[in-house]
Protein backbone atom coordinates (compact mmCIF):
# COMPACT_ATOMS: atom_id res chain seq x y z
CA UNK A 1 0.00 0.00 0.00
CA UNK A 2 1.32 4.02 -0.63
CA UNK A 3 -0.07 5.44 1.92
CA UNK A 4 0.19 9.87 2.03
CA UNK A 5 -1.90 9.07 5.92
CA UNK A 6 0.65 9.79 8.44
CA UNK A 7 -2.24 8.03 11.09
CA UNK A 8 -2.05 4.66 9.19
CA UNK A 9 1.77 5.10 9.40
CA UNK A 10 2.31 5.84 12.53
CA UNK A 11 -0.10 2.30 13.30
CA UNK A 12 2.00 0.39 10.85
CA UNK A 13 5.22 1.52 12.87
CA UNK A 14 3.49 0.97 16.12
CA UNK A 15 2.36 -2.74 15.00
CA UNK A 16 6.15 -3.19 15.03
CA UNK A 17 5.96 -3.80 11.18
CA UNK A 18 8.09 -1.92 8.72
CA UNK A 19 7.25 1.32 6.39
CA UNK A 20 9.16 2.80 4.25
CA UNK A 21 9.48 6.53 4.73
CA UNK A 22 10.38 9.89 2.43
CA UNK A 23 13.89 11.38 3.72
CA UNK A 24 15.13 14.44 1.90
CA UNK A 25 17.89 12.25 0.38
CA UNK A 26 16.30 8.51 -0.39
CA UNK A 27 13.64 6.75 0.78
CA UNK A 28 14.49 4.78 3.50
CA UNK A 29 12.94 1.38 4.72
CA UNK A 30 12.44 1.75 8.67
CA UNK A 31 10.98 -0.05 11.79
CA UNK A 32 11.03 0.94 15.42
CA UNK A 33 14.70 0.79 17.01
CA UNK A 34 14.16 -1.28 20.09
CA UNK A 35 12.14 -3.97 18.29
CA UNK A 36 14.04 -6.69 17.50
CA UNK A 37 11.45 -8.59 14.88
CA UNK A 38 11.39 -4.62 13.37
CA UNK A 39 14.96 -4.72 12.88
CA UNK A 40 15.47 -8.18 12.00
CA UNK A 41 12.84 -7.29 9.03
CA UNK A 42 14.87 -4.98 7.73
CA UNK A 43 17.55 -7.21 7.22
CA UNK A 44 15.76 -9.65 5.78
CA UNK A 45 13.72 -7.82 2.90
CA UNK A 46 16.81 -5.96 1.97
CA UNK A 47 19.28 -9.18 1.84
CA UNK A 48 21.11 -7.22 3.56
CA UNK A 49 24.43 -8.62 5.28
CA UNK A 50 23.90 -7.91 8.95
CA UNK A 51 28.02 -6.83 9.36
CA UNK A 52 26.48 -3.59 7.84
CA UNK A 53 24.85 -1.14 10.67
CA UNK A 54 21.90 0.90 10.31
CA UNK A 55 21.40 4.64 10.43
CA UNK A 56 19.06 6.02 13.19
CA UNK A 57 16.80 8.45 12.58
CA UNK A 58 15.78 10.61 15.41
CA UNK A 59 13.04 13.97 15.35
CA UNK A 60 15.42 16.61 16.88
CA UNK A 61 19.14 16.73 18.21
CA UNK A 62 16.93 16.64 22.00
CA UNK A 63 16.64 12.98 21.50
CA UNK A 64 20.17 12.12 20.47
CA UNK A 65 20.94 11.75 24.23
CA UNK A 66 18.78 8.93 24.10
CA UNK A 67 20.98 6.93 21.55
CA UNK A 68 24.77 7.84 21.85
CA UNK A 69 26.68 8.91 24.94
CA UNK A 70 30.63 10.77 24.53
CA UNK A 71 29.20 13.54 22.13
CA UNK A 72 32.01 15.73 21.17
CA UNK A 73 31.48 19.07 21.81
CA UNK A 74 32.11 20.23 17.80
CA UNK A 75 28.79 17.38 17.07
CA UNK A 76 26.96 19.74 18.86
CA UNK A 77 27.59 22.49 16.64
CA UNK A 78 27.01 20.46 13.35
CA UNK A 79 23.45 19.40 14.59
CA UNK A 80 23.17 22.92 15.43
CA UNK A 81 24.29 24.10 11.92
CA UNK A 82 23.26 21.06 9.65
CA UNK A 83 19.96 19.44 11.61
CA UNK A 84 17.43 18.40 10.07
CA UNK A 85 19.49 17.66 7.03
CA UNK A 86 22.09 15.45 5.16
CA UNK A 87 24.71 14.73 7.70
CA UNK A 88 24.63 11.31 9.85
CA UNK A 89 27.27 11.26 12.57
CA UNK A 90 28.61 8.24 14.45
CA UNK A 91 28.91 7.80 18.02
CA UNK A 92 29.16 5.81 21.20
CA UNK A 93 26.05 4.19 21.44
CA UNK A 94 23.57 3.88 24.44
CA UNK A 95 23.51 0.64 25.90
CA UNK A 96 19.76 0.93 24.57
CA UNK A 97 21.26 0.54 21.57
CA UNK A 98 21.07 -2.96 20.19
CA UNK A 99 24.10 -4.53 18.34
CA UNK A 100 21.40 -5.57 15.54
CA UNK A 101 21.48 -2.06 14.59
CA UNK A 102 24.94 -1.84 15.03
CA UNK A 103 26.55 -4.37 13.85
CA UNK A 104 27.79 -5.61 17.45
CA UNK A 105 29.60 -1.98 16.92
CA UNK A 106 29.99 0.05 20.07
CA UNK A 107 28.95 3.36 17.43
CA UNK A 108 25.67 3.87 16.35
CA UNK A 109 25.05 6.71 13.75
CA UNK A 110 22.31 8.91 13.93
CA UNK A 111 20.58 11.79 12.31
CA UNK A 112 17.49 14.02 11.84
CA UNK A 113 16.10 13.60 8.27
CA UNK A 114 15.48 17.69 6.88
CA UNK A 115 11.56 15.90 5.33
CA UNK A 116 8.45 17.49 6.67
CA UNK A 117 6.50 14.12 6.82
CA UNK A 118 8.54 12.16 8.17
CA UNK A 119 9.45 14.77 10.42
CA UNK A 120 5.92 15.09 11.79
CA UNK A 121 5.79 11.13 12.14
CA UNK A 122 9.08 10.68 14.05
CA UNK A 123 7.58 13.21 16.80
CA UNK A 124 4.39 11.36 16.90
CA UNK A 125 6.48 7.95 17.98
CA UNK A 126 7.39 7.19 21.34
CA UNK A 127 10.76 5.46 19.40
CA UNK A 128 13.29 6.49 16.96
CA UNK A 129 13.36 4.69 13.24
CA UNK A 130 16.08 2.64 12.48
CA UNK A 131 16.12 3.02 8.31
CA UNK A 132 18.94 1.90 5.87
CA UNK A 133 18.09 2.95 2.22
CA UNK A 134 14.87 1.18 0.90
CA UNK A 135 16.39 -0.96 -1.71
CA UNK A 136 17.83 -4.43 -2.46
CA UNK A 137 21.41 -4.55 -0.94
CA UNK A 138 23.71 -3.66 -3.63
CA UNK A 139 20.87 -1.70 -6.08
CA UNK A 140 20.29 2.23 -6.90
CA UNK A 141 18.09 3.42 -3.73
CA UNK A 142 15.26 4.86 -4.64
CA UNK A 143 14.08 8.90 -4.63
CA UNK A 144 10.29 8.34 -5.33
CA UNK A 145 7.52 6.31 -3.96
CA UNK A 146 7.30 4.78 -7.17
CA UNK A 147 10.77 3.31 -7.20
CA UNK A 148 10.41 1.67 -3.55
CA UNK A 149 7.36 -0.07 -4.81
CA UNK A 150 9.04 -1.31 -8.32
CA UNK A 151 11.30 -2.86 -5.75
CA UNK A 152 9.32 -4.46 -2.92
CA UNK A 153 5.45 -4.09 -4.36
CA UNK A 154 2.61 -4.60 -1.72
CA UNK A 155 5.32 -6.72 0.71
CA UNK A 156 5.90 -3.63 2.59
CA UNK A 157 3.92 -0.38 2.83
CA UNK A 158 5.36 3.14 1.65
CA UNK A 159 4.58 6.67 3.25
CA UNK A 160 4.56 8.63 -0.22
CA UNK A 161 6.56 12.18 0.21
CA UNK A 162 7.02 12.92 -3.00
CA UNK A 163 10.59 13.42 -4.89
CA UNK A 164 13.46 12.88 -2.43
CA UNK A 165 14.78 17.00 -2.49
CA UNK A 166 18.57 15.73 -2.41
CA UNK A 167 18.54 12.62 -3.82
CA UNK A 168 21.92 10.88 -2.55
CA UNK A 169 22.17 9.40 0.67
CA UNK A 170 23.32 11.33 3.86
CA UNK A 171 27.01 12.43 4.05
CA UNK A 172 28.51 10.26 7.37
CA UNK A 173 31.08 12.11 10.06
CA UNK A 174 32.80 10.24 12.60
CA UNK A 175 35.06 11.27 15.56
CA UNK A 176 38.11 9.55 16.23
CA UNK A 177 39.77 10.94 18.94
CA UNK A 178 36.99 14.04 19.04
CA UNK A 179 38.67 14.52 15.08
CA UNK A 180 36.00 14.57 12.65
CA UNK A 181 36.27 12.20 9.63
CA UNK A 182 34.27 11.75 7.06
CA UNK A 183 33.34 7.92 6.29
CA UNK A 184 30.53 8.39 3.47
CA UNK A 185 30.33 11.66 0.77
CA UNK A 186 27.06 12.43 0.69
CA UNK A 187 24.24 15.10 0.05
CA UNK A 188 25.94 17.62 2.51
CA UNK A 189 29.18 18.71 0.12
CA UNK A 190 32.51 18.50 1.89
CA UNK A 191 32.96 22.69 0.92
CA UNK A 192 29.70 22.90 3.15
CA UNK A 193 31.58 20.26 5.97
CA UNK A 194 35.20 21.89 5.50
CA UNK A 195 33.56 25.73 5.78
CA UNK A 196 32.84 24.66 9.27
CA UNK A 197 35.31 22.54 10.13
CA UNK A 198 38.42 23.39 7.91
CA UNK A 199 40.50 20.20 6.07
CA UNK A 200 38.51 17.38 6.92
CA UNK A 201 40.09 13.56 6.54
CA UNK A 202 37.86 11.32 3.81
CA UNK A 203 38.07 7.89 5.47
CA UNK A 204 35.77 6.21 2.96
CA UNK A 205 37.81 3.39 0.56
CA UNK A 206 40.11 1.31 2.74
CA UNK A 207 38.56 -1.91 1.81
CA UNK A 208 40.35 -3.07 5.02
CA UNK A 209 38.80 -0.58 7.54
CA UNK A 210 35.67 -2.09 9.12
CA UNK A 211 34.05 1.47 9.80
CA UNK A 212 31.58 1.27 7.52
CA UNK A 213 31.01 -1.82 5.77
CA UNK A 214 28.59 -0.66 3.65
CA UNK A 215 30.87 1.48 1.78
CA UNK A 216 33.29 -1.04 0.76
CA UNK A 217 30.81 -2.93 -1.55
CA UNK A 218 29.77 -2.80 -4.80
CA UNK A 219 26.83 -0.55 -4.34
CA UNK A 220 24.17 1.91 -5.81
CA UNK A 221 24.73 -0.35 -8.72
CA UNK A 222 22.00 -0.64 -11.88
CA UNK A 223 21.41 -4.15 -13.58
CA UNK A 224 22.89 -2.71 -16.06
CA UNK A 225 26.57 -2.50 -16.44
CA UNK A 226 27.48 1.05 -16.39
CA UNK A 227 31.33 2.56 -17.38
CA UNK A 228 31.99 5.64 -15.82
CA UNK A 229 34.26 7.46 -18.18
CA UNK A 230 35.83 11.31 -19.13
CA UNK A 231 35.97 10.16 -22.65
CA UNK A 232 32.21 9.70 -23.94
CA UNK A 233 33.56 9.48 -27.53
CA UNK A 234 35.91 6.92 -26.84
CA UNK A 235 34.00 4.89 -24.75
CA UNK A 236 31.12 4.63 -27.51
CA UNK A 237 33.62 3.58 -30.39
CA UNK A 238 35.27 1.08 -27.78
CA UNK A 239 31.92 -0.58 -26.78
CA UNK A 240 30.13 -2.44 -29.38
CA UNK A 241 27.34 -3.14 -27.34
CA UNK A 242 24.29 -2.21 -29.23
CA UNK A 243 22.02 -0.17 -27.00
CA UNK A 244 23.73 2.20 -24.99
CA UNK A 245 22.52 4.85 -22.92
CA UNK A 246 24.28 7.85 -21.95
CA UNK A 247 24.20 9.95 -18.36
CA UNK A 248 26.32 12.62 -19.42
CA UNK A 249 27.27 15.78 -17.44
CA UNK A 250 28.56 18.33 -19.63
CA UNK A 251 29.28 16.22 -23.21
CA UNK A 252 26.49 17.42 -25.59
CA UNK A 253 26.07 14.44 -27.48
CA UNK A 254 24.15 14.75 -30.58
CA UNK A 255 25.10 12.05 -33.10
CA UNK A 256 21.38 11.54 -34.35
CA UNK A 257 22.42 8.22 -36.37
CA UNK A 258 22.76 5.87 -33.60
CA UNK A 259 19.01 6.03 -32.80
CA UNK A 260 20.35 3.37 -30.15
CA UNK A 261 22.15 5.91 -28.20
CA UNK A 262 19.49 7.23 -25.20
CA UNK A 263 20.92 10.45 -23.65
CA UNK A 264 20.32 11.80 -20.31
CA UNK A 265 22.16 15.01 -19.97
CA UNK A 266 22.67 16.17 -16.63
CA UNK A 267 24.10 19.48 -17.06
CA UNK A 268 21.96 21.41 -15.71
CA UNK A 269 23.99 22.03 -12.41
CA UNK A 270 25.29 19.44 -9.61
CA UNK A 271 22.17 19.97 -7.09
CA UNK A 272 19.90 19.04 -10.36
CA UNK A 273 22.09 16.66 -11.06
CA UNK A 274 22.37 15.18 -7.54
CA UNK A 275 18.80 15.24 -7.27
CA UNK A 276 18.09 13.18 -10.31
CA UNK A 277 20.79 11.23 -10.30
CA UNK A 278 19.02 7.76 -9.08
CA UNK A 279 15.87 8.30 -11.14
CA UNK A 280 17.82 8.48 -14.44
CA UNK A 281 19.64 5.38 -13.45
CA UNK A 282 16.23 3.74 -12.39
CA UNK A 283 14.83 4.84 -16.06
CA UNK A 284 18.28 3.85 -17.94
CA UNK A 285 17.98 0.80 -16.30
CA UNK A 286 14.46 -0.22 -17.02
CA UNK A 287 15.29 0.25 -20.55
CA UNK A 288 16.64 -2.97 -21.61
CA UNK A 289 20.11 -1.38 -22.36
CA UNK A 290 23.46 -3.19 -22.72
CA UNK A 291 25.46 -0.38 -21.55
CA UNK A 292 25.17 2.75 -19.76
CA UNK A 293 28.01 5.07 -19.64
CA UNK A 294 28.51 7.64 -17.60
CA UNK A 295 30.05 10.88 -17.96
CA UNK A 296 32.36 11.65 -14.48
CA UNK A 297 31.61 15.17 -13.07
CA UNK A 298 34.08 17.60 -11.80
CA UNK A 299 35.46 16.66 -8.42
CA UNK A 300 34.34 19.72 -6.62
CA UNK A 301 30.81 20.31 -4.70
CA UNK A 302 28.05 17.40 -5.25
CA UNK A 303 30.54 16.64 -8.02
CA UNK A 304 32.13 14.12 -5.38
CA UNK A 305 29.20 12.14 -4.26
CA UNK A 306 27.82 11.43 -7.78
CA UNK A 307 31.37 10.68 -8.85
CA UNK A 308 31.45 8.64 -5.52
CA UNK A 309 28.37 6.32 -6.58
CA UNK A 310 28.67 6.65 -10.34
CA UNK A 311 32.32 4.82 -9.04
CA UNK A 312 30.76 1.87 -7.07
CA UNK A 313 27.75 1.49 -9.75
CA UNK A 314 30.78 0.58 -12.44
CA UNK A 315 31.86 -2.08 -10.30
CA UNK A 316 29.67 -4.38 -12.58
CA UNK A 317 31.61 -3.51 -15.87
CA UNK A 318 33.39 -5.45 -17.47
CA UNK A 319 34.16 -4.42 -20.92
CA UNK A 320 36.81 -2.10 -22.18
CA UNK A 321 37.40 1.13 -20.82
O1 LIG B 1 20.55 9.44 3.57
C1 LIG B 1 20.67 8.43 4.25
O2 LIG B 1 21.58 8.29 5.08
C2 LIG B 1 19.63 7.31 4.04
C3 LIG B 1 18.28 7.80 4.55
C4 LIG B 1 17.22 6.74 4.52
O3 LIG B 1 18.43 8.34 5.83
N1 LIG B 1 20.03 6.12 4.70
C5 LIG B 1 21.06 5.36 4.26
O4 LIG B 1 21.25 4.18 4.97
O5 LIG B 1 21.77 5.65 3.31
P1 LIG B 1 22.13 2.96 4.45
O6 LIG B 1 21.89 1.87 5.39
O7 LIG B 1 21.85 2.70 3.04
O8 LIG B 1 23.58 3.45 4.68
C6 LIG B 1 24.04 3.55 5.99
C7 LIG B 1 25.52 3.65 6.02
C8 LIG B 1 26.20 2.33 5.71
O9 LIG B 1 27.27 2.54 4.81
C9 LIG B 1 26.71 1.90 7.08
O10 LIG B 1 27.88 1.14 6.99
C10 LIG B 1 26.95 3.24 7.75
O11 LIG B 1 25.88 4.03 7.33
N2 LIG B 1 26.89 3.11 9.21
C11 LIG B 1 25.84 2.79 9.98
N3 LIG B 1 26.19 2.69 11.28
C12 LIG B 1 27.51 2.97 11.34
C13 LIG B 1 28.47 3.02 12.38
N4 LIG B 1 28.15 2.76 13.63
N5 LIG B 1 29.74 3.34 12.07
C14 LIG B 1 30.07 3.61 10.78
N6 LIG B 1 29.21 3.57 9.75
C15 LIG B 1 27.95 3.24 10.02
MG1 LIG C 1 22.08 2.20 1.11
Amino acid sequence: MITTDLEKAKRILDNNQNLIIPTETVYGLAGNIYNTEAINNIYRIKERPSNNPLIVHISSSESLDLVAKDIPEIAYSLADKFWPGALTMVFNKRESISDLITAGKQTVAVRVPNHETTLSLLKSLDYPLAAPSANPFGKVSPTSAAHAYRYFGESVDILDGGKCELGIESTIIGFEEETPVIYRLGSLSLEEIEYQLGNVEIKNHDDNSPIAPGMMLKHYAPTTPLLLTDNIDEAIKNNKAKRIGLLLSQTVYSDREKSTIIVINNKSNRTTAAKNLYSDLHQLDNMNLDLIIAERWEESGLGNAINDRLARASLNYQGIK
